[in-house]
């Protein structure tokens, strides 16, 4: 054991922790003193990631239940309770991707990744948090979201998981906090199998240098951790050297006109009050490309 054990006592939950992203938190929240259920539906990398961990001296066992079905996302929950006796943390990391471009992608496509993201992660923090509220005692969730919920080619099903995820964060945190559960998310980088897949706006796959996927962990344990108890409702951009706070969907600015805006105001006014500050498209916030307008490519 070579962090501080911060969470020593502390029973958590990783989904997909088996490989890549989520065996990096596996392995911190089990060197910080917590007992960990490495769920993941690929049951060798789950066991590999157990024995790793109980080599290293720490508390581990594997689950190899499916995050997208409800029975599956209440298995784990019970099986960490039945095991560790509670649950204090559960990191919703597991997913998969189906990249498409949108006029391609097919009823499957989409849902498979909103099942997986958007279904998997609802079902376990609902799980986990009725378990939470029952043992009065609070507790910390770490969901995951990406910087793709700004819009990215090609990902229409996982875009939209990924927002529905950081705008479940806002709603979870506000609703969970008189349970005293705090509900966060990160929005991770690593060199992983799902970041081999990975394409730049020119649709090829992109050449990125190595990120370790585990160095995510140290946050994930921080957010657990009863030093990061005032915190909640948050996103953090973690990985790569980087640790981001991530501004929070709101309005701009805008206009105020009592009784409405007419047509005939918008034709006067939109232009020169909004229209001249359209906001910067996608992941890689580029300028607002189309103030000469949106027109089909000759
Ligand atoms: N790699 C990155 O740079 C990056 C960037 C942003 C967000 N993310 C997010 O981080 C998380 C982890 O990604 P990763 O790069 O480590 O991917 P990965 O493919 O390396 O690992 C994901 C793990 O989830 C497991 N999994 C998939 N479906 C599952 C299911 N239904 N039930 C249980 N386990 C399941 C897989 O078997 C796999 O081991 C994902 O939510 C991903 O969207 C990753």
């Amino acid at each position: 054991m070579d962090e501080s054990q911060i969470l020593a006592g502390r029973a958590a939950i990783v989904t997909g922790g088996g490989r890549g992203i989520g065996r990096g938190h596996c392995l911190h929240l089990a060197r910080a003193g917590a007992a960990v259920i490495v769920n993941d539906v690929d049951g060798d990398e789950a066991a590999k990631a157990v024995a790793e961990i109980t080599s290293q001296g720490g508390r581990a066992l594997a689950s190899t239940a499916d995050v997208g079905s409800r029975k599956g996302c209440e298995e784990i929950v019970s099986q960490c309770v039945a095991a560790f006796g509670r649950i204090d943390a559960l990191v919703a990391n597991a997913g998969i991707m189906r990249d498409r471009s949108f006029l391609k992608m097919s009823d499957e496509e989409f849902t498979d990744v909103w099942r997986v993201h958007v279904m998997g992660t609802f079902w376990c923090a609902q799980a986990a948090a009725l378990r939470m509220r029952e043992q009065g005692t609070g507790g910390s969730l770490v969901l995951t979201t990406s910087a793709a919920h700004m819009g990215n080619f090609g990902q229409t099903n996982y875009a939209a998981a990924k927002g529905a995820i950081a705008s479940m964060t806002y709603t979870l945190a506000l609703e969970l906090a008189a349970y005293g559960i705090r509900v966060n998310a990160i929005s991770p980088a690593g060199t992983t199998r799902m970041s081999a897949t990975f394409r730049g706006p020119d649709g090829k796959v992109a050449e990125m240098p190595f990120i370790d996927p585990t160095q995510n962990g140290v946050m994930v344990v921080y957010l657990c951790s009863d030093e990061a108890g005032y915190i909640t409702g948050q996103v953090f951009g973690t990985g790569a050297d980087r640790l981001m706070l991530l501004s929070q969907p709101k309005y701009a600015f805008g206009m105020v006109k009592p009784g409405g805006w007419s047509l005939a105001d918008l034709r006067q006014h939109f232009k020169n009050q909004l229209g001249n500050r359209l906001e910067p498209l996608g992941i890689q916030k580029a300028p607002y490309p189309f103030y000469n307008g949106v027109k089909p490519r000759s």
